[in-house]
């Protein structure tokens, strides 16, 4: 009975002239409402394969900031069998063991209190306020089953965003073997000029730290004269992105010092073998 008396309204809403202001605001108002259903269900359905797309494409970044990237293989094969992942505790610099990998989200694990640390302002020099306890490291092994490198998750703030790359070390722990970053809102053409790949291109073969342990990297201001005593660890300032460039040191220093991976970087030969957990 209800349902034939709602039925009759909408015909009776229908019939109406197109210019009525009743049909008007019924027929726009059923427009929201699909639309609303299709758009909430695509977002729905979606959302496993958007984030497995997300975790793929961060894959794809560490087989190319580590030289092994391979286009037309299966990412996530080509990734695990090149690949070995392990969790770090940045306060020991210690592996630690049975612990889901897969799943471990660090962004969440920075927000949390019981995970993460709150950073003074004189230690947040990368501008990321918390830090996580826990983070992934990512082991490439030689064909003999030796670490041949390390790729590290950076990230900071740059002039408008937070900046995330992944760090790839030579086995000494101290040779930049490639920088990446995969998600940043710099400038296009400005800021964003740190995917560039001539420019990222400067990376690999720079010292990022002194024998010490003390992050040495630095973007210059300007271009870098090859004939600098310092130039084995400056690569050239991005021009017009002063800031940007400040803020890609920064977060190097950061997390390659004693409140990132110092403490994991400083145990790397007793820890880096895989055999060794
Ligand atoms: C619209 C606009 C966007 C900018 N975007 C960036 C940026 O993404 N990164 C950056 O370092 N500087 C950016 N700048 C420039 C900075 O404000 C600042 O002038 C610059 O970093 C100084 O670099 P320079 O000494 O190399 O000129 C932007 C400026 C404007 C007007």
């Amino acid at each position: 009975m209800a349902e034939s008396l709602s039925t009759s309204t909408h015909k009776g809403l229908l019939a109406l002239p197109n210019d009525d202001k009743r049909k008007i605001i019924f027929v726009a108002t059923a427009l929201c409402l699909v639309c609303s259903v299709l758009v909430s269900t695509a977002a729905v359905t979606l959302r496993t394969l958007q984030e497995n797309n997300a975790q793929n494409a961060r894959k794809m970044e560490i087989l190319k900031v580590a030289g092994l990237h391979s286009p037309g293989e299966d990412v996530d094969a080509y990734f695990n069998q090149h690949v070995q992942t392990k969790m770090v505790d940045l306060n020991s610099g210690n592996y630690i063991e049975n612990f889901d990998v897969a799943t471990f989200d660090e962004r969440k694990a920075a927000r949390e209190h019981d995970s993460s640390i709150e950073l003074q302002a004189e230690q947040d020099i990368a501008g990321i306020k918390r830090r996580t306890n826990y983070v992934r490291v990512y082991l490439i092994p030689d064909q003999q089953g030796k670490i041949n490198k390390i790729v590290l998750p950076v990230h900071g703030y740059g002039l408008w965003s937070t900046m995330y790359g992944f760090l790839a070390l030579s086995a000494d722990g101290r040779t930049i073997a490639g920088l990446t970053f995969y998600e940043h809102a710099e400038t296009a053409g400005l800021g964003a000029e740190i995917t560039n790949a001539k420019w990222l291109a400067q990376f690999p073969g720079k010292q990022a730290l002194d024998p010490q342990g003390r992050p040495l990297i630095r973007v210059n201001k300007g271009p870098v004269n090859s004939d600098d005593t310092e130039a084995n660890y400056l690569v050239d300032g991005i021009s017009g992105a002063t800031l940007t460039s400040i803020g890609v040191t920064n977060l190097m220093h950061f997390w390659l010092g004693e409140l990132g991976f110092g403490p994991y970087l400083g145990k790397l030969n007793q820890l880096a073998q895989p055999n060794n957990g």
